[in-house]
């Protein structure tokens, strides 16, 4: 039994009985059930039972240059000291000014201008109301449906979350029903007799044929993230990205390039888009690591190209929060990426990407895992009791992440279990020793549940 103090122990019973957590399961409230995170160090983190766990999802992907950072704290605090708010309607200040100056010199091509945002979800939601807002102004008012793609995450606002395609995150909830979702673009989930070219060629049809169907001239934005993150670390086949962004190009149909993951140094670099898969998007959404999780913010990057010929019809684009570019968000943003530079994050990833990639791969081999995949800092193992992926094992393996992760938090991890996956996305400060230690923990877990599995089930 866990020994609370009192404090601790009421702090459960407040939060079992009053908060609505995101993904809130309504099923009798039970205190004990959530880990309870009271700081962090480096790359852990540190629970109110005294565990000290390696934070395996870097937060929720976002904790970059990891945890007790004073000089964060010190920037925050500074600017709250100085200005902590005033509103972005009427008025600006030189700390949001100086990070979108930042933005458009690190951010690819001319993604020069930028939303700022509260979070991801608001910087997709922005930068879909800005799609249509455009069509709008240039009088083209049927030009207004999104595609985007099966698995799929790009938030939980009503917009964001209609062009998400994670199935279990639409269910009895509503959504534009408008957008087009194209099917899986995983490339291990295909018929093992078509090849990863022919694999690759459907995927870009699938574009191609959904803009024809629906009518370009009806078509408004392709949203994508480089690599599906929540729906399962997806990687498409190499070559999609620019197939993708050509069909976009040909139709006068945007490419949103959903980097609310990908962005701030994942893949060992500022954004992937570019870097990684030579396409430069017309918008780009970024959030999470851009404070390092320090503080909400997100921002909405879009193209000077997107914005001509606005100016002309006199019309403002009504978007916007009262905490856009917030001062003290803004402050975090900019020590975040001083931070990075000063002790060049981007390379310290690029360099420890293979032992990380190696040690994930090496898992593929183990009974629990069907699938390994990732890239950059990013990983995912896709878990099955045999081995075997069909919507009969997803359903008896719903809780096999879950599983894993209860493993890997006795022995000092902690992972993000999302039904059968177990997804990890470490401070991008990681040492190689640390990567050891975390995929050292893993491969152990893996033998505790199939352990488990292997025993008979008690009669009685
Ligand atoms: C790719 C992507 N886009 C958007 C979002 C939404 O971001 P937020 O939770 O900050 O609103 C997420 C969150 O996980 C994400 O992974």
């Amino acid at each position: 039994m866990v020994d609370h103090s009192n404090y601790d122990r009421a702090a459960r019973e407040w939060d079992a009985n009053h908060i609505i957590h995101p993904w809130h399961d309504f099923a009798a409230p039970d205190p004990d059930a959530r880990s309870f995170v009271t700081h962090g160090e480096g790359v852990y983190i540190h629970t109110d039972d005294g565990r000290r766990l390696l934070d395996g999802p870097g937060g929720m992907w976002c904790v970059q240059i990891g945890y007790d950072r004073p000089e964060m704290a010190d920037a925050m605090a500074d600017q709250a000291r100085r200005l902590p708010y005033f509103s972005p309607f009427n008025a600006s200040n030189a700390v949001s000014s100086e990070l979108a100056g930042k933005l458009a010199e690190i951010s690819p091509g001319d993604l020069n201008n930028v939303c700022f945002t509260t979070g991801g979800s608001t910087a997709v939601d922005a930068a879909l109301r800005f799609v249509q807002f455009r069509n709008n102004v240039l009088g083209r008012p049927e030009k207004k449906r999104f595609i985007s793609r099966q698995f799929a995450y790009h938030g939980s606002t009503y917009l964001s979350a209609s062009v998400s395609g994670k199935e279990r995150d639409g269910s009895m909830m509503d959504v534009d029903q408008s957008v087009r979702i194209l099917p899986d673009v995983c490339p291990s989930r295909r018929p093992a007799e078509q090849s990863e070219a022919a694999f690759l060629e459907e995927k870009i049809a699938d574009l191609r044929n959904a803009v024809i169907e629906i009518g370009p001239d009806t078509v408004a934005a392709f949203i994508a993230e480089p690599i599906l993150a929540s729906g399962g670390v997806i990687i498409p086949p190499a070559g999609y990205h620019a197939a993708c962004k050509a069909i976009c190009e040909e139709f006068d149909v945007v490419y949103i390039s959903d980097e609310v993951v990908t962005g701030f140094g994942r893949l060992g670099h500022w954004f992937a888009s570019q870097e990684v898969y030579g396409i430069t998007p017309d918008i780009i959404t970024s959030a999470k690591g851009l404070t390092s999780g320090y503080a909400p913010l997100g921002a909405c990057l879009i193209s000077d190209r997107l914005l001509e010929g606005l100016g002309e019809a006199g019309q403002a684009f009504k978007n916007g929060f009262t905490y856009s570019g917030h001062p003290v968000s803004s402050a975090a943003a900019l020590k975040n990426i001083e931070i990075f530079e000063r002790d060049d994050i981007l390379a310290h990833v690029r360099e420890v990407t293979p032992l990380f990639q190696r040690r994930l791969q090496a898992l593929q081999d183990h009974p629990l895992v069907c699938d390994a995949r990732g890239a950059g800092l990013v990983g995912c193992l896709e878990l099955s009791a045999d081995g075997a992926r069909t919507p009969e094992t997803l359903a008896r393996d719903y809780q096999l992440g879950a599983l894993v992760d209860q493993f890997c938090q006795k022995r000092g991890l902690m992972v993000r279990p999302i039904i059968n996956l177990a997804v990890m996305s470490p401070p991008l400060v990681i040492t190689q020793s640390e990567i050891g230690q975390m995929f050292d923990i893993l491969a152990a877990a893996l033998d505790d549940a199939k352990a488990v599995l292997a025993r008979p089930p008690q009669s009685g």
